[in-house]
């Protein structure tokens, strides 16, 4: 098998050499200062067209044409100084025929002998393995990612015969947002994911956007799928699977849904009550989530609208997705989850949700003691976004994931192969707080506990200032209890030797818990990165439980039970080994300390 570090050895002697042309089998002609045509002759290829990227330029507008006519456009950062790595173009399609690619420069050259030079035309390859192993050093160990490129919102998700079903917004030809598609990956314990062959793909009415699936209520073999179409408008486009979600028909009457603004992520349910479809659906631009009903997916609609003037208003109301909880009392409440960016609570990115009634028609939210809708966060750190639950999870299950990033530095992180994880998985639930008011708990999914192995357990200590210290794996899980006693402070400070840091302080007096990566490691990439969250506890005893769940390149902080969770990433120089506990202005007690090490 070809490895990619194999082709960067290629790449760069190519790159240093004159004259040389591209590989046998291609063909290359400059047709002008800023377009080009690459051929690739012959029928029996290698399975794969290497496409050599430069990630600081802008997007060649790549048209492929099969036998002449057009078969698709895709948008890569083809190389021009450099080559930061390749992308696999599949050639299979195009057996038996004649593939050509007719692309267009973001920049024009002066001439045609300077466009030769652009660093990408002596280095397109033929291959029949694309080598997409593991080996950047941030890459999350217990996370989901992409296997290479680009990935932002989880789309699409519905659990099946045992099986949960991941799609998400991803790039195949690149590690930054384009072209976007559902990719699509599925697990049977939410920890090992399995990727599988791209489930829809760019058409004619343009890219495939944020959706959602749910599993036809007469036909359990039938899998539906609305997303948006995305080119120069934003429309809803219907598409079904009946091979239990690997491969989706499109509609061909797309699209079902138009309105004459930004509108985006359908995420739909059937309501078997009114024995029909509910869509909740982001008016983007308007701040807020248009309701609409349908007896058959095609024909909606419009039964409400919520949101105008409520809640964080910040940026665009994006990811929508409403579904019913019972409460502690045992009576029921709709959830109406709003992703907005920007506009969240430490810049950029994040998740809002609403707790109220849903009539069928129309939600209408629940007001505090002064009568105000409250503006209430799913996550208190700053790479939560997109967050949408699974469809059809097990009974009493309601199981949701998030993009865990920030759209201020998604695009700029220190990774390249591949750009983006998701959080852990989450179980939600409605629990109360001391100010009487109902909140969304978001605590780890139950199937997290199996990937628990070596335990070590720290008897039940009084700490003050002098620090407690733990050595620690680079990933793993702890869990603790701290009861505050007469401290005003605990820190918590996770260290390497370098002395990057993480501090996460309890602050008794106002019933917060911090989390402060300025100091973390690499910060620099982005001036939005370097910062300090902070999440109330809900709670008002000095008592407060933990469990935090460091992987290669994050870090997320439960309340055991879930009623805060904060999702930050971190990027140290090296992991994590120390963590050390301090109390400040008295003694503190911590109990229950256990640091496993992650299988
Ligand atoms: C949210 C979002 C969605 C959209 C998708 C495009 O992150 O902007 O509204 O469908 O990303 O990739």
């Amino acid at each position: 098998m070809i490895r990619i570090s194999q082709f960067m050895t290629v790449a760069v002697l190519l790159g240093a050499a004159i004259n040389i042309s591209a590989a046998p089998g291609i063909r290359i002609d400059h047709l002008g200062p800023a377009n080009t045509l690459v051929r690739v002759d012959g029928d029996d290829n290698p399975r794969y067209l290497l496409l050599p990227v430069q990630e600081s330029n802008g997007d060649a507008r790549i048209s492929v044409l099969k036998d002449g006519n057009p078969d698709r456009t895709i948008n890569v950062r083809l190389a021009k100084t450099k080559v930061d790595y390749y992308v696999p173009f599949d050639l299979t399609p195009y057996k038996g025929h004649v593939m050509a690619m007719n692309i267009v420069m973001p920049k024009s050259r002066e001439s045609v002998r300077d466009a030769r030079e652009d660093a990408c035309w002596n280095n397109f390859q033929l291959a029949d393995t694309f080598d997409t192993t593991n080996r950047e050093k941030y890459r999350p160990a217990y996370h989901h990612t992409p296997l290479y490129g680009w990935m932002n919102d989880p789309n699409g998700m519905f659990y099946k015969d045992g099986v949960w079903h991941l799609y998400y917004q991803c790039n195949p030809y690149g590690s930054k947002w384009q072209n976007m598609t559902w990719g699509h990956s599925t697990s049977t314990d939410l920890v090992h994911w399995e990727h599988h062959p791209l489930a829809i793909e760019p058409n004619g009415l343009g890219a495939v956007f944020s959706g959602s699936c749910a599993i036809d209520p007469t036909d359990p073999n039938k899998i539906w799928a609305m997303y948006t179409s995305a080119d120069v408008s934003q429309i809803q486009s219907l598409a079904w699977s009946t091979d239990g979600g690997e491969t989706f028909t499109i509609y061909g009457n797309n699209p079902v849904l138009t309105l004459d603004s930004e509108a985006r992520d359908p995420n739909m349910f059937w309501d078997a009550e009114n024995n029909r479809w509910v869509l909740t659906l982001a008016h983007a631009l308007e701040h807020e989530m248009l309701i609409f009903t349908s007896p058959d997916l095609k024909q909606w609609s419009l039964q409400s609208s919520f949101g105008k003037g409520i809640g964080a208003q910040g940026g665009v109301w994006e990811c929508p997705d409403l579904f019913k909880l019972a409460t502690p009392e045992g009576t029921e409440k709709w959830v109406l989850l709003c992703n907005i960016n920007p506009g969240g609570p430490f810049g950029g990115s994040a998740t809002q949700y609403f707790i109220g009634d849903f009539d069928g028609k129309t939600f209408t939210a629940d007001t505090d003691a002064d009568g105000h809708v409250p503006t209430k966060w799913m996550d208190f750190g700053k790479d939560h976004y997109a967050t949408v639950s699974w469809s059809d999870a097990p009974v009493g299950r309601r199981t949701v994931i998030g993009w865990m990033s920030n759209w201020q530095y998604a695009a700029k992180v220190p990774t390249q192969q591949y750009r983006s994880a998701n959080t852990l998985p989450r179980d939600v639930s409605l629990f109360r707080a001391p100010d009487g008011q109902l909140y969304l708990a978001s605590a780890p999914s139950p199937e997290l506990t199996a990937m628990r192995d070596k335990a070590v357990k720290r008897s039940s200590f009084a700490v003050g200032s002098k620090p407690a210290s733990y050595s620690l794996p680079q990933i793993c899980e702890i869990t603790m209890d701290i009861d505050a006693a007469k401290a005003k402070t605990v820190d918590m400070v996770f260290s390497n030797k370098t002395g990057e840091k993480v501090i996460i302080t309890y602050n008794v007096g106002d019933h917060s818990l911090s989390f402060d990566r300025r100091q973390s490691g690499i910060v620099d990439f982005n001036q939005d990165f370097a910062s300090v969250t902070t999440s109330p506890t809900f709670e008002n005893s000095g008592k407060v439980s933990l469990r935090i769940f460091i992987d290669r390149s994050s870090m997320e902080v439960f309340e055991k039970d879930g009623r805060f969770a904060m999702t930050n990433l971190v990027f140290p120089t090296q992991p994590y080994s120390q963590l050390t506990v301090s109390a400040d202005g008295g003694r503190a007690k911590i109990s229950n300390m256990t640091i496993y090490s992650i299988k």
